[in-house]
């Protein structure tokens, strides 16, 4: 009888658990999740994806973060994920996840967008502050996508295939990052030889350009 009753006590606390409590990821977003695991894995020679799919509960998945409260996905760290030739990405992929705020896609050999599935059509995610695009073979053309990412904060592109002369080639569209703290342009092949392109960051707190070229004479004002 005592043992009853304390299996009872069990099941109530279970369904309790159960109705009450963060129950981990949302159903589109692993569905998502999976669909981005199909694309990277189907693109490499070799991929590391810890525990992707191997429990229901994304959140729990590598690299992946979700609010604790929401259960929605706010972080994604597919840092080094994939090995493999240059790969054109599908941007969109990334859509499903409304609340994402970090977004970072390190080492993994992307050296741009499929026609028309670019990095703009992350503009309706208002809550992305961080996108990391280090260590990849993203070209200029990548500085012109992101110019609608208006609330993007921290941008990184370190270590990737920008060349040529900034002010001339694309280096203005990032005028309209009205809400960019933090730039990161270092080890890419393209000389400065006017500053002005910064002007429009109107919230630029630290801008990193190691091992970039400067050509002056530069004219500081404003
Ligand atoms: C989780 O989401 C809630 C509701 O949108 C928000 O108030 C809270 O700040 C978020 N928590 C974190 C850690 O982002
Ligand atoms: C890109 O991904 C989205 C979302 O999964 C899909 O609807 C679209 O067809 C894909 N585009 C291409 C060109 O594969
Ligand atoms: C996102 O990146 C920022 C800046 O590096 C960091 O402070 C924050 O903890 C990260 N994670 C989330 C979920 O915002
Ligand atoms: C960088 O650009 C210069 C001049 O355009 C070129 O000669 C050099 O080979 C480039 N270096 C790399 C690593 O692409
Ligand atoms: C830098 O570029 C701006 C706008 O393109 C131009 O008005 C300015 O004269 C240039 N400054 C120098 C020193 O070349």
């Amino acid at each position: 009888m005592e043992i009853m009753k304390e299996c009872w006590i069990l099941v109530m606390i279970l369904l309790l658990r159960g109705s009450w409590c963060f129950d981990g990821c949302l159903e589109h977003e692993r569905i998502a999740l999976l669909q981005l695991k199909f694309e990277f894995i189907s693109s490499s020679s070799s991929y590391d994806m810890p525990l992707w799919g191997v429990n229901t509960d994304c959140c729990n998945w590598g690299g992946v973060k979700c609010n604790t409260t929401t259960g929605h996905v706010v972080e994604l760290s597919l840092d080094f994920m994939r090995r493999g030739g240059d790969w054109y990405l599908n941007a969109s992929l990334f859509l499903p996840f409304q609340q994402l705020k970090n977004l970072s896609l390190w080492g993994n050999n992307i050296a741009g967008c499929i026609k028309n599935e670019g990095f703009e059509r992350l503009s309706v995610l208002d809550n992305l502050e961080l996108l990391d695009l280090s260590f990849n073979h993203f070209n200029n053309n990548i500085l012109s996508s992101l110019s609608g990412l208006s609330s993007l904060k921290f941008l990184y592109l370190y270590e990737n295939r920008l060349k040529g002369i900034i002010n001339i080639e694309g280096g203005e569209e990032l005028l309209k990052l009205s809400n960019l703290q933090y730039l990161d342009l270092g080890y890419n092949n393209f000389s400065i030889n006017n500053l002005s392109f910064l002007n429009g960051l109107s919230s630029l707190k630290g801008l990193y350009i190691a091992n970039i070229q400067l050509k002056g004479p530069f004219d500081l004002k404003g």
